[in-house]
């Protein structure tokens, strides 16, 4: 046995026995919460976490001269900053919000601020790394190894050092501003739940709630910095349009990672859930209402709005995987890295006309013949509309007929990994589109939903539904099948059974 395959077995069992260990006991902590609107809970919470993790409580507090403000308590899931530490202290100097965690049955019960001037700044981290860039490319493999241990040792203290509630080791995110809403509320990150062109999305935990972390790296400044742009135009707060939360840019000089913190929602893109689940004829409409209606709102200028003047803005990534659903099963439309905004007497200003996914690309766009006019712009997101409503046809069950496994748009012509050419072949010149199935014309609202798709899909952009319009035609498709037909009284008892529903809303 090698001594690395000798190290990494020690490393196994040693891992192995302390979790076991840790995962027979259960940790409890004192539970509060702060509510200025309701009154405030507080308890003990029994902390849950997965196997092999430890668990820990937090305590999170303002001190206004000397005047302590309790906010939060309860259970932390595993973090390094927290290991071993029988008392809940704050030890970093700060002067807004104050954070601790520590290990134990009921440890947060009390807790102290008690700032460590003694603890060296960040000044040395700089000339470490290059000692260990030396060690790195010189020395023989033995050396190697002990270069690791080494490492991790510094990544460790390292890691005592940094902002303590961020779970992303090689980083000194204490050294970056923190955004103004997020303040210095302790972010956790989980697990990463999708992986973009440009960016990979966490599922992440702020206080007691998730949230989703969307981390670009820094050579995809350009991507990020227009998503927070988008973001922060007036307005852009709507119930179909993703919540966002902050910005924030994490790291130190060498290792900077961008951040956009935006709402989570648990079923996620409506790729993922279509690939899982079959539709019912009002969960159709219901998505296919939202989505319309975030995107008209995306599309609309408002001027005069609480917070200014809301410029249109064009998506222009629409597809099934920028749409994600909430609980209810009511569309979001998130993603804006692309996107444009349309102001008066401004220009669009530099832009490249063919951007987006391909499969989900208008002819014109795959032409590379568009003009830079903001209606040529908001008619291309409206084709891409035509083939997510496409893809919520073809996995739905009102149809009198089966339904197949899930499929993108244009998979059974070009396949999983389409060219521009394999693109342009099929949109442009054949002029193909997804096959819309004999048995969906059968239904009095898929036959409406037909017409509808076909029309946002026109290969002439002018003869393209706007999205005000097609949400106007969702309303109506869903009153006409369910004023009759027992089909319908079918699908209605599954969506009663299969989600809990809100009362159908009025339409704009
Ligand atoms: C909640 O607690 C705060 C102090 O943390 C207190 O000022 C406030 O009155 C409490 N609210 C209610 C409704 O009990
Ligand atoms: C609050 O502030 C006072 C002095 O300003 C300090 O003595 C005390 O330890 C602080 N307590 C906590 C829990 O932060």
């Amino acid at each position: 046995m090698g001594a690395a395959t000798k190290l990494a077995f020690g490393v196994f069992l040693i891992s192995c026995s302390s979790g076991a260990i840790l995962g027979r006991s259960q940790t409890q902590c004192v539970q509060y919460s702060y509510h200025p609107a309701r009154s405030n809970t507080s308890g003990v919470e029994a902390c849950v976490g997965e196997k092999d993790k430890r668990l820990h409580c937090y305590a999170t507090w303002r001190n206004v001269s000397g005047n302590v403000e309790l906010f939060k308590q309860g259970c932390w899931l595993d973090d390094v900053n927290c290991y071993d530490s029988a008392e809940c202290v704050e030890r970093r100097e700060v002067s807004d919000i104050f954070f601790c965690c520590c290990e134990g049955n009921m440890c947060n019960e009390k807790f102290f601020y008690n700032p460590d001037r003694m603890q060296p700044t960040s000044s040395p981290v700089t000339p470490k790394l290059s000692v260990f860039m030396i060690l790195l490319y010189s020395l023989v493999p033995i050396m190697g190894i002990a270069t690791i241990v080494l490492f991790s040792f510094w990544i460790y203290r390292h890691h005592k050092l940094a902002y303590p509630p961020v779970l992303v080791p090689t980083q000194d995110p204490g050294l970056m501003p923190p955004s103004p809403l997020l303040g210095q509320k302790p972010l956790q990150l989980l697990e990463i739940k999708a992986r973009g062109r440009f960016s990979c999305v966490w599922k992440a935990r702020l206080l007691s709630d998730y949230v989703a972390v969307k981390i670009f790296p820094i050579q995809d400044k350009q991507s990020w910095q227009n998503e927070f742009e988008i973001y922060n135009l007036p307005g852009m707060k709507h119930e179909n349009l993703l919540l966002f939360m902050g910005a924030e840019k994490r790291g130190s000089s060498l290792d900077i990672e961008l951040w956009l913190i935006t709402a989570y929602h648990e079923k996620g893109s409506l790729t993922e859930y279509l690939k899982a689940n079959v539709l019912s004829w009002n969960e159709l409409c219901h998505i296919a209402q939202t989505m319309a209606r975030g995107l008209a709102y995306l599309h609309a200028d408002a001027p005069g709005l609480r917070d200014g003047h809301k410029p249109s803005v064009a998506h222009r990534d629409i597809k099934s995987k920028n749409v994600l659903l909430k609980a209810d099963l009511s569309a979001c439309i998130a993603d804006f890295g692309l996107s444009l905004k349309f102001e008066a007497g401004k220009s669009v200003g530099d832009t490249h006309g063919q951007v987006g996914t391909r499969r989900y690309m208008a002819p014109e766009v795959l032409e590379g013949a568009i003009n830079f006019q903001r209606d040529a712009f908001l008619r291309i997101d409206m084709y891409a509309v035509g083939l997510v409503l496409w893809e919520l046809a073809a996995r739905c069950t009102a149809a009198d007929g089966p339904v197949d496994e899930y499929m993108l748009p244009f998979e059974e012509e070009v396949g999983q990994h389409p060219s521009l050419e394999d693109m342009q072949e099929v949109v442009v010149h054949k002029k193909l589109r997804p096959k819309l199935r004999e048995c969906w014309q059968k239904h009095p609202g898929l036959i409406m939903l037909c017409e509808t798709i076909e029309e946002c899909w026109d290969h002439e952009a002018e003869a393209r539904l706007s999205a005000g319009c097609v949400e106007e035609r969702v309303v109506q498709m869903q009153r006409n099948s369910n004023s009759t037909g027992p089909n319908d009284i079918v699908t209605v008892v599954t969506m009663v059974t299969n989600v809990d529903y809100p009362p159908k809303e009025s339409s704009l």
